[in-house]
């Protein structure tokens, strides 16, 4: 009888615990459960928008949720060691699509490439003018480097230059201009036969390098020149060569370099080849008026800040001398509204495709390069590529 009582009084005891229990453990699974959620619902939106809201990132400390946590963790933009985004992607952010959404396809859109840029790479700032004018001096970022990569040893030779040329925009009408679409052309064989002509010409700008030509390839690289940009050993050498209308832009890369272009804009005789890797120009049939000189800076941000290539003390070097398409498209980022290139990037697994959109040289005449890192100054291409920053028209890049 008395073994009985306690052992059914006991039973009354064990059933509200076993019951508690059994709340208590499942009301935690639950709580946990709806952070897990609340906190991936949170993310979801955030994916959506494309960007991070820094006042989130107190609510989610608080939880337990060590998923949350990881996913916290993924979610804090890194930077790679040149200050680039790691994840790159097209998407525009919703501030951007408000601005552009209301302007019809294909318009241009003011500050695009800026503003891409600067969401890959927030140490971006716009302002470097394309070419030297009689202030260059004050450009206190060029003036510590000689050539390539600044302006020291040459100033007095530059000044009698730009007293002759007298010219330093891209011309009144360009200038009037609130947006500018810019357009590099690369000399890759990449162009060739893709019928890319009529789109080229449509560009505000189109910036050519070096010797490409244009008479008969018309229909794959367009009629229009509105610059092109030169180093002395890359200048068409023949005068019946150069088109009738286009701004002969002239970039050094070394002391001699405007040496040569002194004698170009004052038609005095070169005499001498010495100091060229190869033959140059004698006669550049072209008025004063219609030479500039590009700002070293680009070649210098390029090759430092962009591309991340040896410093060297801030001399020439081995594989530190970023390539004239690369200082022409950083131009760009600078001076235009929206960019795209055509022509760019190599196959080196294609070794019998044209190296060139304009000879028979083949894909495997390309020689590991002293000057260039190629493999170096696509990578970040690609960034600008994939960061949705300028468009590349026959995706070699
Ligand atoms: C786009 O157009 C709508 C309707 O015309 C207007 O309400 C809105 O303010 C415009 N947005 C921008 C960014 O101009
Ligand atoms: C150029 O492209 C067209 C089609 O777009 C093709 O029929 C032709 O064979 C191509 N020519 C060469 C030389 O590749
Ligand atoms: C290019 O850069 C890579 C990585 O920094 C380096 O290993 C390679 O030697 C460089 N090439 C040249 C030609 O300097």
């Amino acid at each position: 009888m008395i073994r009985m009582k306690s052992t059914r009084s006991f039973m009354f005891l064990i059933c509200p615990m076993l019951v508690l229990i059994f709340l208590y453990y499942s009301s935690g699974r639950l709580h946990l459960r709806t952070s897990v959620q609340k906190s991936q619902a949170r993310l979801d939106s955030l994916h959506s928008v494309g960007r991070v809201v820094a006042p989130g990132m107190t609510t989610w400390r608080g939880k337990q949720s060590f998923s949350s946590f990881i996913a916290h963790q993924s979610f804090l933009p890194e930077y790679d060691k040149q200050g680039f985004l790691t994840k790159l992607d097209r998407k525009l952010p919703l501030e951007l699509q408000y601005k552009y959404g209301n302007l019809s396809k294909g318009e241009c859109k003011p500050g695009y490439t800026e503003a891409k840029m600067t969401l890959i790479y927030p140490k971006f700032s716009k302002p470097a003018p394309m070419f030297l004018d009689p202030n260059f001096k004050r450009l206190s970022k060029i003036s510590s480097y000689p050539p390539p990569f600044g302006v020291r040893t040459q100033e007095k030779i530059i000044d009698h230059i730009l007293s002759a040329t007298k010219s330093y925009s891209l011309g009144s009408e360009l200038d009037s201009l609130s947006c500018k679409k810019c357009i590099i052309i690369g000399n890759g064989g990449i162009l060739y036969n893709k019928s890319l002509g009529s789109k080229i010409d449509q560009y505000d700008v189109v910036v050519r390098l070096n010797e490409a030509p244009v008479a008969g390839f018309e229909k794959d690289v367009g009629s229009k020149t509105t610059m092109r940009i030169t180093y002395p050993e890359g200048a068409i050498q023949k005068p019946e060569r150069y088109e009738k209308s286009s701004l002969f832009v002239f970039s050094a890369f070394k002391a001699m370099d405007f040496k040569w272009l002194r004698h170009m804009v004052f038609k005095d005789k070169l005499r001498t080849m010495e100091g060229f890797w190869k033959s140059v120009a004698r006669v550049v049939p072209r008025d004063p008026e219609d030479m500039r000189i590009l700002n070293p800076y680009f070649i210098q941000e390029a090759a430092f800040k962009f591309i991340g290539l040896p410093h060297n003390r801030g001399l020439m070097g081995r594989g530190n001398i970023p390539t004239l398409g690369t200082v022409a498209i950083t131009m760009a980022l600078h001076n235009c509204d929206e960019v795209a290139v055509a022509g760019f990037g190599y196959d080196m697994n294609t070794p019998h495709a044209p190296l060139h959109y304009y000879e028979k040289l083949k894909m495997s005449a390309i020689k590991e390069s002293w000057t260039h890192n190629i493999s170096k100054e696509k990578e970040f291409l690609r960034k600008l590529v994939m960061g949705g920053v300028i468009q590349d028209l026959t995706n070699g890049i």
